[in-house]
């Protein structure tokens, strides 16, 4: 992995930038203007985003435990991927098929899940997959998925949270036709953005140590680490850019936004593209959730910087109340390359075809619910390796509702296939606009309920259906989903 030098713009430079107006570019894309830079520009103490690196998907996949070097300050004992913190990114075409072999040569067991991807059940990544220290597994399946930003991380059960902490996680990312033919930034035009929130760099941001209060809230932490690095920032070309962003955090939720309100351009979420491009003023994204955005510096003056930030919220409750969870954070600094933006291809209104679900023929409710002490669960049960806690037919629509009866926001991931978002009510009682499309996971906070529209359409077998905030998801807020012929 390779890291450039932290560019360096004068104050005097910035101060005089000039104001752009709302000028909008061939794209309709909302360009980003100097005068919705706030605070002084800074990259003292930032770090480039490194880009990690790219392998297909044939080949193999070796877990180590070494010592990574992420940027010149930070050398940290990390689970490597093939040497590599962040995990390699693994780029896929639908259609072709996945030979990967993994090898764990940790002292822990593991296995690994891809996330988002529908792949046969045994490929999945399921804890009682799990291999051990010096074991092996390897994994075959056909890339059935839309194109779009998925990920993979390790899934052994107790071990998720520590595994991930550790640097363990990587994007898989989904290609296909109906994608190429938007002539989407691609190459040095797109940012792949894999958030998580650590410790300083100076105080063992790669060690795991949960206190019981990280046990009970999930653990937060106070510095926005972008593929490995603290504080990133990236030179970005003027004229569209993709960047597309992944929260892996534990339990952090993100309110991202880009500084003075420019609105962000969301083109997909999970499972891909959106039926139209979407401006959002800020967007959440919970633990497991992807955006697809696209921006432009082109109005930024050379050298202006842009901050990607996460916005203050409140939660409607004491323990959001008294954890750091909804502070504000500084999440990737932007700064704009000299140069003139090319000749955009104008983004087109509609981008993808989603078919809504037909009615659900059965609801199913799940109540999720966190006492003191740390016993994360759903419907009053802990999870059980062995045991099938739900059975949905192949091909069966079903609506299942989520209903959060504590004062933590829980994600709410499922494997094996990819859902609709039908409702919220309660708390912020909306579906988003960036939430229509396909989604794995779906963020719940106290006092709201979500319903959901589930099918699952190409495989039986054990899949889960669990929290996404790592602590309480090793503490078993996960069931097991039985897919039956
Ligand atoms: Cu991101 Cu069960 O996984
Ligand atoms: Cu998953
Ligand atoms: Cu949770």
């Amino acid at each position: 992995m390779t890291f450039g030098g932290t560019p360096s713009v004068s104050r005097r430079q910035f101060v005089r930038a000039a104001a752009v107006g709302s000028a909008v570019l061939a794209t309709g894309l909302p360009l980003l203007s100097c005068d919705s830079i706030t605070g002084p520009p800074d990259s003292a103490g930032r770090t480039a985003l490194p880009r990690p690196p790219s392998m297909a998907v044939q080949g193999s996949l070796v877990a180590t435990a070494g010592v990574a070097a992420l940027c010149p300050d930070l050398q940290v004992a990390a689970f490597m991927l093939n040497g590599s913190v962040p995990s390699p990114t693994i780029r896929a075409r639908r259609g072709e098929v996945a030979q990967l072999q993994f090898v764990n040569q940790l002292a822990d067991p593991t296995i690994l899940h891809w996330h988002g991807l529908i792949v046969p059940a045994d490929a999945d990544g399921h804890p009682r997959d799990t291999v051990p220290a010096s074991g092996q597994y390897q994994y075959a399946f056909p890339i059935v998925q839309r194109a779009g930003t998925y990920w993979y991380h390790p899934h052994a059960h107790h071990l998720t949270a520590m595994q991930v902490h550790r640097g363990m996680a990587g994007f898989f990312v989904v290609s296909d036709d109906e994608e190429d033919a938007l002539q989407l930034p691609g190459g040095s035009r797109e940012f792949l953005l894999m958030l998580q929130d650590r410790a300083e760099p100076g105080a063992a941001p790669f060690e795991y140590a949960p206190s019981p209060a990280d046990l009970h809230v999930g653990m937060l932490r106070d510095v926005a680490y972008g593929n490995g690095v603290p504080r990133p920032t990236a030179l970005v070309p003027p004229g569209p850019c993709r960047l597309r962003i992944l929260n892996a955090s534990h339990a952090r939720v993100y309110r991202l936004a880009l500084d003075g309100g420019t609105p962000l351009t969301v083109i997909g979420n999970d499972g891909g593209l959106l039926p139209a491009p979407v401006t959002a003023e800020s967007v959440y994204l919970g633990v497991g959730e992807r955006i697809d955005c696209l921006v432009d510096l082109a109005a930024v003056r050379p050298g202006g910087r842009v901050m990607l930030r996460s916005l203050p919220f409140a939660l409607p409750s004491a323990a959001g109340a008294t954890s750091s969870q909804g502070t504000a954070m500084d999440l990737l600094e932007l700064i704009r390359l000299p140069g003139d933006a090319p000749r955009a291809n104008p983004l087109p209104l509609a981008l993808s075809n989603i078919t809504p679900h037909p009615a659900p023929s059965a609801t199913r409710t799940f109540v999720f619910t966190s006492a003191v002490g740390a016993s994360h669960r759903i419907n009053g049960l802990s999870y059980d390796i062995n045991r099938i806690d739900i059975q949905i037919p192949l091909g069966q629509v079903e609506r299942w509702v989520f209903q959060n009866d504590g004062d933590l926001p829980h994600p709410v991931h499922l494997h094996g296939t990819q859902f609709q978002v039908a409702s919220r009510s309660g708390g912020r009682n909306v579906v988003y606009p960036y939430e229509m499309g396909w989604k794995d996971t779906v963020l719940v906070f106290p006092e709201e309920t979500v319903a959901v529209t589930v099918r699952f359409d190409t495989y039986a077998g054990v899949y889960l259906l669990h929290c996404h905030n790592l602590q309480h998801e090793d503490d078993g807020m996960m069931l097991n989903v039985e897919v039956t012929q």
